[in-house]
């Protein structure tokens, strides 16, 4: 192995469509067997920092370090304010000195990179206003466990596809060889270079990334159907404007007929009933929204067991 390589988790491309399938596949051993694997045995320590309001992403990464033997340090970014009070690069040499990996939920990606940069630890990216590819890696481990695979499985996001939930679906969709279909108000498109990436990536993985803008059509026939709240973290203020322009991706009943039988309807949470989704829709049959959230820990104890093992680290991971 080559000395010192770090692998990071950043983005949803940041694994290969091989690697994407190998972390969901022990994921799913890890589901089945949830105590055997101690890449973390010692205790190791992960930092785990919050600059964003979390629940389920401390909750399941919390949980997960502990079955994998290690222990949890929870940072809060608003004490530690980082890139103000001290530089991220400073952040990150310290936080690398103490943990075999950092965990981070921040604002802009840069701010992320900054840190993998410096830390000479593994970094996982816990949502930033671009991804969110822990959630990514559960939603896919739940559409293999109710679809048998994600080949060829169409996925449509209904809602803000400029947000970090319709790139990161974008992405890892195209990885897992999905058809993944976007669809949201105008002025609400994805980045053009992660469409442009997805579309990179489907191609070599016999999938297809595309925006479809009305609700109705984009829903035809799917298997999959996702939203997220038209709000982001960091967006509250622009709440009252948004609620009317998104009210037709609502994802409904209506649209839930459009898809095809036995789709399924997935939603990161947290979730605004009547809002993004009806309440029949998300407490309905077709609803696997709790198996999806019990899957985060699933997935993140997968995706910090294989950057340990496919680091190199003078300390902490090894
Ligand atoms: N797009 C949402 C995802 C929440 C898990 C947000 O950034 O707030």
């Amino acid at each position: 192995m080559t000395p010192n390589l770090v692998k990071h988790f950043l983005r949803d491309d940041d694994l290969t469509a091989a690697e994407q399938s190998e972390v969901l596949d022990l994921a799913a051993a890890l589901k089945a067997t949830p105590y055997d694997v101690k890449p973390l045995a010692g205790p190791k320590t992960v930092a785990i920092i919050f600059d964003k309001p979390t629940l389920r992403t401390q909750a399941s990464f919390v949980a997960g370090i502990a079955e994998l033997g290690g222990h949890p340090m929870v940072v809060d970014g608003n004490l530690a304010q980082i890139g103000t009070r001290e530089s991220i690069a400073d952040v990150a040499r310290v936080l690398g000195r103490q943990a075999s990996l950092i965990v981070w939920r921040t604002h802009d990606q840069s701010r992320i990179d900054e840190m993998a940069a410096y830390a000479g630890v593994p970094v996982v990216n816990a949502l930033t206003d671009q991804f969110h590819p822990c959630q990514l890696l559960a939603d896919l481990l739940t559409i293999r466990e109710h679809k048998g695979s994600t080949a060829g499985v169409t996925m449509t996001f209904l809602g803000d596809a400029a947000n970090n939930m319709g790139h990161s679906y974008l992405l890892a969709g195209a990885l897992a060889g999905m058809h993944v279909r976007v669809s949201g108000p105008a002025g609400f498109e994805p980045d053009p270079l992660v469409l442009a990436r997805a579309q990179e990536l489907a191609a070599t993985t016999g999938g297809s990334a595309s925006i479809v803008p009305g609700a109705a059509e984009a829903s035809l026939g799917a298997d999959v159907l996702v939203t997220d709240t038209w709000v982001s973290m960091g967006r509250e203020s622009e709440s009252a404007d948004r609620a009317g322009v998104f009210r037709p991706w609502q994802l409904n009943e209506d649209l839930v007929s459009q898809a095809a039988a036995g789709a399924i309807v997935l939603h990161c949470l947290p979730a605004y009933r009547g809002k993004e989704i009806s309440a029949g829709v998300l407490d309905g049959p077709q609803s696997v929204i709790w198996d999806e959230a019990e899957n985060r820990r699933h997935a993140q104890k997968a995706i910090m067991s294989f950057l340990l093992r496919s680091s190199s680290l003078s300390r902490g991971g090894e």
